[in-house]
């Protein structure tokens, strides 16, 4: 087979690495790629935005699948574009992938399925949304409803920083279209954690749980980060609450989807909010996380590409979807300055002495190969990613890794796993 993958993060060449372990594979095509991919398959320069462009290339290279990593591809409709040329396209249709797209729709979906989530209100007014947040009061969760590249969601701790939210968006236009409607919901408190499920439409099969550090410094503090490590399982989502769990997350999405003529098929990601009085859901997204892709496909024990071609043929029933039970750690190493302002252009060192390691498997994100070298070209660089028998295995082992790798304005966090690692005590 030759399969295409949209993206070019840490994600995609974790998708890229895992894909290439089928024995169903010849090559692998990544649009526009990184440094990492370029090493498994080939990189092709269009972008995860240009669907005619991809479509375009993917008939072109007469690709047997095609594999969406981020979901703004998804949202624009990818999958329907394929659909019209016939071609197998991994991840959901534009209509389902609104569940990420959209916060109203995602919101409006979870209170006709009966998912818990926070109480909230949608405003397409800007006055009506102001009365509201004055009426509500502080702390308040101020939430652009489109795709705003993770930075359209203010957890105000006043009222005039919601305020000052609201106006940013739907009178200011910070976030252009995205922000013209808004949600306004209550604030949760608890620990975060990530659960994630392959869906063929009507059945799911579930991924262990996981849980990123959005936080870019250590302690959780400074601003959110697209992420700056993952680990899985979750402590906080064991084993024995999966299914449960599913129940309450994945399977009424799934339903109600399918009752629309709307089946969702690929990657549902849940984002769980663990508060007092229970598991609440923040948000879903419509693909991988990253960077808990990364320890969660170090942790799949089944061929990713039987798993993909079930989740589009509807036989997600048929197969058994597996996991090692060894831990995986992923510590993101970045750029000084990131998610500000940061350098680019600095040539990365120790990469296969870090590889070479029991364990180890660095992905690389914001990279790209330059007469050989591997040289940075983002603000999250790599996600050291290991196996280990326990969390702290896992950690050590991912941190020996980083030790090993080299370049100018390094940064990472070195407490990747410690709050998963308090609550196992
Ligand atoms: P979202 O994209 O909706 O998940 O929001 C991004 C992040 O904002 C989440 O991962 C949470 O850390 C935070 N967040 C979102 N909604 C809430 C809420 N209702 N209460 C507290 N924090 C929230
Ligand atoms: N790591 C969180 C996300 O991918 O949305």
């Amino acid at each position: 087979m030759k399969i295409l993958v949209v993206g070019g993060g840490g994600r995609e060449h974790a998708l890229c690495w895992k894909l290439s372990q089928s024995p169903k594979v010849e090559k692998i095509l990544c649009a526009p790629g990184n440094g990492g991919t370029a090493q498994i398959g080939e990189n092709i320069p269009v972008k995860d935005d240009d669907i005619p462009g991809l479509v375009a290339l993917a008939k072109r290279e007469a690709v047997d699948l095609v594999v969406a990593g981020p979901e703004l591809p998804l949202v624009l409709g990818l999958a329907n574009a394929l659909a019209g040329e016939h071609i197998p396209c991994f991840g959901p249709s534009a209509y389902a992938a609104n569940l990420e797209g959209s916060k109203a729709f995602s919101k409006n979906v979870m209170a006709e399925a009966g998912v818990p989530t926070s109480p909230f209100r949608v405003f397409d007014e800007y006055e009506p949304a102001v009365a509201f947040i004055k009426e509500k009061g502080a702390p308040i969760v101020v939430k652009a409803d489109g795709l705003a590249a993770g930075k359209g969601v203010v957890v105000a701790a006043t009222v005039e920083e919601a305020l000052d939210a609201v106006h940013d968006m739907m009178v200011k236009k910070s976030f252009g279209s995205a922000g013209k409607r808004v949600v306004v919901e209550e604030t949760l408190k608890g620990e975060e954690a990530s659960f994630i499920a392959f869906c063929d439409g009507t059945h799911y099969a579930l991924l262990p749980s996981s849980q990123d550090h959005k936080a870019v410094y250590e302690g959780d503090t400074g601003p959110n980060t697209g992420g700056m490590g993952a680990y899985s399982p979750a402590p906080i989502l064991p084993e024995e609450k999966y299914a449960e769990t599913a129940e309450m997350c994945i399977r009424p999405i799934l339903r109600h989807l399918a009752a629309k003529g709307e089946p969702f098929k690929g990657i549902l990601y849940a984002g769980l909010m663990y508060t007092e009085n229970g598991p609440s859901v923040l948000e879903y997204n419509v693909r991988f996380g990253d960077p808990e892709c990364q320890p969660l496909l170090m942790r799949l024990t089944t061929d990713l590409v039987d798993v993909m071609l079930a989740c589009i043929d509807g036989t997600l029933d048929q197969i058994e979807v597996t996991s090692t039970p060894q831990t995986a750690c992923g510590v993101v190493m970045a750029a000084k300055g990131y998610p500000g302002s940061y350098p680019k252009g600095m040539a990365i060192t120790g990469l296969d002495q870090a590889d070479a390691l029991p364990g180890v498997k660095v992905f690389q994100a914001g990279t790209r190969l330059e007469d050989g070298r591997v040289v940075s070209s983002g603000g999250r660089i790599l996600c050291v990613t290991a196996l280990g028998d326990t969390l702290r295995d896992a950690q050590k082992r991912a941190y020996e890794a980083v030790e090993k790798i080299h370049y100018e304005n390094s940064y990472y966090r070195r407490d990747i796993a410690e709050k998963g690692l308090k609550r196992l005590g």
